[in-house]
């Protein structure tokens, strides 16, 4: 994973390289480095740690240099400690990677033999020699770059500067993202155009095996076979403001609390609730071009949170409009190549557009000739670019590394396209449809609401801190919602959490189950409320402390005194699933909070995960 940025400028870069790499930290917190060439030397500082550490070192010990290049790191070879920290350095090189090199051992030994020391336990260090060797047989430092680039196998966005040379900054993609940005006599490269957004919004995004080469005077760019290609300037709407928390305490809570808003946004673009009808527009606002009912099969990919997202919505496309569904995590998906229906639309979902798995899966539905739709929450992420058909969520930058808004409004886009779905396909009438939009209207009413029991919530957060374990139990679109709720809990407050349908917890969780065991159940109360107070019941009679999530109907009739109750809005059923996630977010977080883990960037965690 990991952000890069390079500056070849004409003033001062490392404060401008520490502001970009603000932008990238949700890629990675683990550590942090800058390096630039100041009077034709190379000199870098490096920290372990968040970016502040940098920073302060930085303050400590400030680097001067008008050209370098920064890195934020999500360790994946070596720990999280300084000398694992990028830039990495050769002998008249410093690199910055994000990505896996995957011949980096063959690369090692090689280099040791030829006489390269290696100060760190990275693929990316044999990246640094591998260019040296290069200047050490006789090219140029751009001939050096392109031979080493040649060599290397995995994924990889590099950015490289040399000893020497204060007007050149080598950049290439192979997989991750990889941008360069136009100034007016100074040139950026950045793993994606918010990063450049404080220096300027005209952007150039590399295709896969391209490799660039900046000076401040432009730049130029080859494909992997070192042919020149144009690439089209396109101009970003990535905001230059940092967002800030306001008068939260942590960004997760801000986003909590945005979701009435840009859930409502959010279904805005795809309803028009005026004439209570389905409207749904692509990325542009332009009406889509999208036919379900020629549809055969839907195949949906994502990773995490957005999975999870996408298993609320194969219940709905299921139920809604008689549409199959298959839904798999991206990173069995690439690698199982299922064979894929005739006629079939496949459908990834990701929050940022960049994670390596789900791009992956996407490139293999487009070899096997799918029509390719994207719900995605970053318009200018990779993801978009390479879908057929783009449906946004207008969730805003969302900066928790766990989600929250997005998950919630991945979910409307869901609950839109489903019903126009069945619309289409002849399984909903229009009194029907007219009901279900008069229903989506309600989301931001009732998500507002739910927003009011956070003090309930807090109160009960402080069962599950310090718990070893958690089970959470749903049945139907509420399953979905307990693993997204055990999720919650485990990455903020790192309890293990564990999902259960409700009605496979006989089949092996149940012995799991002492007075130790918290289990959050979540049942509003449905034509399946009974079913799943059966469950409740075989927990309790093992002595399981029960949190029950409910409506008021299903708190009447629960009839348990051992249960605590969060007693919810009455909600219409399309809506459950996006209602109901606030408490779990909300738990999750309050947990977390007592337990005084990192909220916002929780250990291990990336937001965007752009390796496999
Ligand atoms: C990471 C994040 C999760 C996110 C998942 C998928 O694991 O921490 O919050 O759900 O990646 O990311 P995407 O950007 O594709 O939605």
């Amino acid at each position: 994973m990991c952000g890069i940025v390079g500056i070849v400028g004409n003033r001062p870069v490392a404060p401008l390289i520490v502001d970009a790499l603000k932008r990238l930290e949700y890629r990675g917190y683990d550590s942090a480095g800058v390096a630039t060439v100041e009077a034709r030397e190379l000199d870098r500082r490096r920290a372990e740690g968040k970016l502040v550490n940098l920073e302060q070192r930085l303050a400590d010990q400030p680097l001067g240099g008008h050209i370098g290049i920064g890195h934020t790191r999500w360790a994946t070879h070596g720990a999280p400690v300084e000398v694992n920290a990028h830039p990495h350095f050769s002998d008249n090189v410093a690199v910055v990677h994000n990505g896996i090199i995957e011949n980096f051992r063959e690369l090692r030994d090689e280099l040791t033999a030829q006489g390269f020391s290696f100060s760190s336990q990275t693929d990316t260090e044999s990246v640094a020699h591998l260019v040296a060797s290069g200047l050490k047989a006789g090219l140029s430092p751009v001939e050096a770059a392109h031979a080493a680039i040649d060599r290397l196998r995995g994924a990889f966005a590099l950015a490289i500067v040399f000893r020497g040379e204060d007007d050149l900054i080598v950049g290439a993609r192979s997989g991750p993202p990889l941008a360069v940005g136009l100034g007016d006599g100074e040139m950026y490269l950045g793993s994606d155009a918010v990063a450049l957004a404080p220096f300027t919004n005209r952007i150039v995004y590399l295709e896969d095996g391209d490799r660039a080469v900046l000076r401040r005077s432009g730049f130029n760019l080859t494909d992997a076979d070192r042919k020149a290609v144009e690439r089209e300037v396109k101009i970003s709407v990535g905001s230059a403001l940092l967002a800030d928390k306001g008068n939260h305490r942590h960004f997760m809570l801000k986003e909590i609390y945005e979701q009435p808003e840009v859930i409502g946004h959010t279904l805005s673009h795809y309803v028009d609730f005026n004439e209570r009808r389905l409207a749904l527009r692509d990325l542009d606002g332009a009406p889509a071009g999208i036919d379900f009912a020629k549809l055969s099969r839907l195949t949906i990919t994502a990773c995490g949170t957005a999975y999870l997202a996408g298993m609320v919505g194969k219940y709905w496309f299921e139920r809604l409009a008689r549409l199959p569904v298959d839904i798999d995590v991206a990173s069995e998906f690439r690698y199982r190549e299922p064979p894929l229906s005739k006629d079939g639309m496949s459908l990834f979902i990701s929050q940022s557009g960049e994670t390596a798995d789900t791009l992956a899966g996407l490139s293999y539905c487009r070899s096997e000739g799918q029509a390719i739709a994207s719900i995605v929450n970053a318009r200018e992420s990779t993801m978009a670019r390479e879908s057929h058909s783009v449906f946004p969520t207008l969730a805003g930058p969302e900066i928790g590394v766990a989600s929250t808004k997005a998950f919630t409004c991945q979910l409307s886009v869901l609950a839109s396209l489903a019903i126009a779905a069945g619309v289409q396909r002849g399984y909903i009438d229009q009194a029907t449809e007219e009901r279900l939009v008069s229903e989506l209207a309600e989301a931001p009413r009732y998500t507002n609401e739910a927003l009011h029991i956070e003090e309930q919530i807090e109160a009960l957060s402080h069962r599950l801190a310090g718990k070893k374990s958690v089970l959470y139990l749903g049945r139907d679109t509420n399953y979905p919602l307990a693993m997204e709720g055990a999720l919650k809990l485990k990455e903020l407050s790192y309890i293990h959490a564990e999902a259960y349908a409700a009605g496979e917890l006989k089949h092996g969780p149940i012995a799991l189950i002492d007075d130790e065991m918290p289990v959050v159940v979540i049942a509003p109360h449905d034509r399946i409320f009974e079913k799943t107070v059966s469950n409740m019941q075989e927990v309790a009679a093992r002595g399981g402390q029960i949190i029950l999530i409910t409506d008021a109907k299903g708190a009447a009739e629960v009839g348990m005194d051992e249960a605590q109750v969060i007693v919810m809005p009455d909600v219409p059923e399309i809506i459950t699933p996006i209602a109901y996630s606030l408490p779990i977010q909300l738990l999750a977080y309050h947990t977390a909070v007592h337990m005084g883990t990192d909220v916002d960037q929780p250990r291990n965690l990336a937001k965007s995960v752009t390796v496999e």
